[in-house]
Parts: structure tokens; C-alpha cells; sequence
């Protein structure tokens, strides 16, 4: 089944200068990129993103961090879209994602963990809607 999903190269993956890197890895994977944005965003937007981990010991730190710096948010299209790209990116700790997974590569951390990827179809239209929004920030 053809689907879209949303992903984000976080500011740590932005400031690495890991971009093209991970898009590369999109491309050849045979997933298409169908909308980019780089945005500097406000917490007010992340704080939208995220919601669903409001209340979280590491909520605080994530809403600073992922405010701290511009993102560059993609939308993926392919079959099965929403698994493969959580697969090419790998599980969420770093150090214990698998090498060849984008984490895996490029991680050591749980937080600064490179990129993200929304986790159903709902999720990734929701999120879509979110970060693609003219007021979620600047650039
Ligand atoms: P992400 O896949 O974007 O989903 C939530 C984010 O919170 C996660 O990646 C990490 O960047 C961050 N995070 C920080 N600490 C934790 C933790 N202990 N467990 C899960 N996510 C964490």
C-alpha cells in the first residue's frame, strides 16, 4: 500500500551537516521526497509535534532541544512509506540502533538521535500538518 509519511532531520543532524546524507539514503532506499521544508521552529510547534510525550521525564529537554536550531521536515512517499522509513532510521537509543540504520551510523544518544519519523499514517498526517504550517517558525 502507497503511503506518506513525515520525517525530520533534527537540529543536531542539521548542524552535523548530515542533511543530504539522510535524504541520500531516502532516495536509494527508492522512496520518494514529495515536500521539504527547513524551518527554525518555535517551542510552540514543537511542543504541537510532540504531544504525545507531554509529561515525559526527557519532555523538557527533547522541546529544547528540537527548538534549539533549524529542522529540515520531509514528506516520503512509497510503498509501505511509514515502516521502511522507521526501519532505515533504526530504534531510538544511539548506541544500540543497528549499523546501517541512519541512528546506528550517526547516534550515540537518545536524545540527539539524528532524525525522526512519524510512527502510523495518522501520526504522519498530523505531524505533516504540523510542521508544514506557516507559523510553526522562521526560514
Ligand atoms: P523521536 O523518535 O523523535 O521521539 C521522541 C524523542 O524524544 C526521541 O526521538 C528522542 O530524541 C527523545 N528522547 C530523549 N530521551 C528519550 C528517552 N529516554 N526515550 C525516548 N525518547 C527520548
Amino acid at each position: 500500500m502507497i503511503q506518506r509519511t513525515l520525517l525530520i532531520v533534527k537540529p543536531d543532524g542539521v548542524s552535523r551537516g548530515l542533511v543530504g546524507e539522510v535524504l541520500k539514503r531516502v532516495e536509494a532506499k527508492g522512496l520518494r521526497i514529495t515536500r521539504l521544508r527547513m524551518v527554525y521552529p518555535t517551542r510552540e510547534c514543537i511542543e504541537k509535534l510532540y504531544d504525545i510525550h507531554k509529561g515525559k521525564a526527557f519532555y523538557e529537554g527533547l522541546v529544547k532541544f528540537m527548538a534549539s536550531g533549524p529542522i529540515v521536515a520531509a514528506v516520503i512517499e512509497g510503498e509501505e512509506a511509514v515502516k521502511v522509513v522507521r526501519n532505515l532510521i533504526g530504534p531510538t537509543n544511539g548506541r544500540e540502533a543497528p549499523p546501517g540504520t541512519i541512528r546506528g551510523d550517526f547516534s550515540l544518544s537518545i536524545q540527539e538521535n539524528i532524525v525522526h519519523a512519524a510512527d502510523s499514517p495518522e501520526r504522519a498526517e498530523y505531524e505533516i500538518e504540523t510542521v508544514f504550517a506557516p507559523e510553526c517558525g522562521f526560514y
